[in-house]
């Protein structure tokens, strides 16, 4: 299975991402955790990213494509993948669609920009893994801490308020238009295209998401964040 997950920052794409790799055993292809695993390893693509993140743009097309085209070439991503934060520009769907990369079916989920705000600024990550955790809507079972190593979590830079209503505004002049990209080709092909209400519990979204997809639900899974390769 092939899926993209498309929304404003902090639609919870990273949360449901968990979830639906964990029951499809797909890789999750996050582009803003890759972005961030090179800053943090200070590695030339980090440096060269660094302040465009930061401030809430959007990095060059060129370079997002090379690095999903490396990231899926790789053998764990043979029998599909879930990209999280990518395509994120007409220009990164077209270069999917020129790569011969066609997906199964496009997730779209929605959360008012009151909500948005209000998410971001309780958002907590692991960075080693990029778990993602809220203060209140998901916290971690020991303040401050994660789940699976103790080690400390830590905010992101670009969840500042002022940076994530930057953020929506680039959304919406950058990526919204993929919304009526990807409706259009489900119309013409088979590519399945589900819109969520994003303002659920997590739990709730993953069951509306378990049977738009036809997956299992796995009653009893405690909603977790963006596992071992997150966004
Ligand atoms: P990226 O990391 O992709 O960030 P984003 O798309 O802005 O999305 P977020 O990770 O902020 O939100 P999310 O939807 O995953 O929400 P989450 O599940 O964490 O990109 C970061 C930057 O990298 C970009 O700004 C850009 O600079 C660059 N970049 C990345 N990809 C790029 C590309 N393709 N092209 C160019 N540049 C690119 O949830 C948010 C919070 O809400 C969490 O605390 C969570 O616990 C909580 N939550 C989740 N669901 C619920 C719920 N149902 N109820 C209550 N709380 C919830």
């Amino acid at each position: 299975m092939r899926i993209i997950m498309l929304g404003p920052p902090g639609a919870g794409k990273g949360t449901q991402a968990q979830f639906i790799c964990d029951a499809c055993s797909i890789p999750q292809v996050s582009t803003g955790n890759m972005l961030r695993a090179a800053m943090k390893a200070g590695t030339p693509l980090g440096r060269q990213v660094q302040e465009v993140v930061d401030r809430g743009a959007l990095v060059s097309d060129d370079i997002i494509v090379a690095l999903v085209r490396e990231r899926i070439a790789e053998a764990d991503c043979g029998g599909g993948f879930l990209f999280d934060g990518f395509p994120r520009t007409i220009p990164q769907a077209e270069a999917l669609q020129a790569a011969g990369v066609a997906v199964d079916a496009v997730v779209e989920i929605t959360v008012p920009d009151a909500e948005i705000i209000k998410r971001m600024s309780g958002r907590r990550i692991h960075p080693g893994s990029g778990r993602v955790y809220h203060v209140a809507f998901n916290p971690p079972a020991r303040p401050g801490l994660d789940d699976q190593t103790g080690e400390p979590l830590i905010q992101r830079e670009d969840d500042a308020e002022d940076r994530v209503r930057h953020r929506l505004d680039v959304y919406r002049r950058q990526t919204q238009p993929l919304i009526a990209f990807y409706r259009g080709l489900a119309q013409s092909t088979g590519l399945r295209y589900l819109a969520i209400e994003g303002t659920g519990t997590v739990a709730a979204i993953q069951g509306e998401l378990a049977a738009g997809l036809g997956i299992d639900p796995a009653p009893g899974r405690r909603p977790q964040g963006p596992g071992p390769n997150l966004g």
